[in-house]
């Protein structure tokens, strides 16, 4: 894992921005995989900025609410064209976000992992963390070989995402969420994290025992795992004046 700790979330976010925007830029007909919630979202902002061309660019999200249609305003669906989709000449045809309103979801899901196998593989998938260390909708306890399948949120997460739906009690119980497995298979993965709250989350995720317990450990199993981080959220980490020396002293070759 290469640890990259930011004083800010802007500047983390930056980071981010520039990982990407590269990789647009070496491979215009790159498959990014998408995060939702709010961490990503000073991301998609500069990318928007950057006026890359997303003509030939291919995306899958991670995961959206069972039940939501794509212009209910709390879903991922609306999120994502609010936040980039709508600012950026990608092809409609090319993006791929869950649907929370399949009627047969396990069919729905097994076409979902299809679509990703027939775009050629994730090449670069983008990841937040919850504070009890889901990524996508995986909570503890997901089997870290799962694939896209039907989800049930825990309270903590539910209540961590109230405020879009204004009280937690509308918050859906259910998700679709690509599995651990789907996620592992990506050939490049960044996870961003801001803030104390996910603090504890990272610093299990990152120094703690590969547990399902904290789904986002498994990312010490993937060989090309990058971890954006302001100085709150990697407050927690024992190892940190290391990280930030790796990070200040990287060669000319590998600087982003
Ligand atoms: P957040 O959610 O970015 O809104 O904190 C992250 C997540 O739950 O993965």
């Amino acid at each position: 894992m290469e640890i990259i700790i930011q004083p800010t979330p802007e500047a983390a976010s930056t980071v981010a921005a520039r990982i990407v925007a590269r990789r647009i830029e070496q491979k215009p007909n790159v498959v990014l995989g998408l995060a939702t919630g709010n961490t990503p979202l000073q991301l998609y902002r500069e990318l928007v900025q950057r006026k890359l061309d997303w003509r030939k660019v291919t995306t899958f999200n991670l995961d959206e609410y069972v039940g939501l249609s794509p212009d209910h305003p709390a879903s991922y669906h609306h999120l994502m064209w609010e936040n980039l989709f709508g600012h950026v000449n990608i092809a409609k045809e090319n993006i791929h976000i869950p649907d929370g309103l399949a009627k047969d979801i396990p069919a729905f899901c097994q076409r979902y992992e299809e679509a990703i196998r027939s775009a050629g593989g994730i090449d670069l998938q983008m990841l937040g963390i919850g504070a009890d260390g889901h990524i996508g909708f995986n909570e503890p306890s997901s089997s870290l070989a799962s694939r896209t399948r039907i989800k049930t949120l825990t309270s903590r997460t539910r209540a961590d995402n109230a405020p879009l739906f204004g009280d937690t009690a509308h918050v859906p119980h259910h998700v679709i969420t690509m599995g651990i497995g789907t996620i592992m298979d990506a050939q490049q993965i960044l996870i961003l994290a801001f803030g104390e709250t996910k603090a504890q989350a990272i610093a299990d995720a990152v120094e703690g025992p590969v547990t399902s317990m904290n789904p986002a450990s498994v990312l010490q199993m993937h060989a090309g795992v990058r971890v954006i981080l302001d100085e709150a959220a990697a407050s927690r980490l024992t190892k940190a004046d290391y990280y930030r020396w790796v990070y200040e002293n990287k060669p000319h070759w590998q600087r982003f």
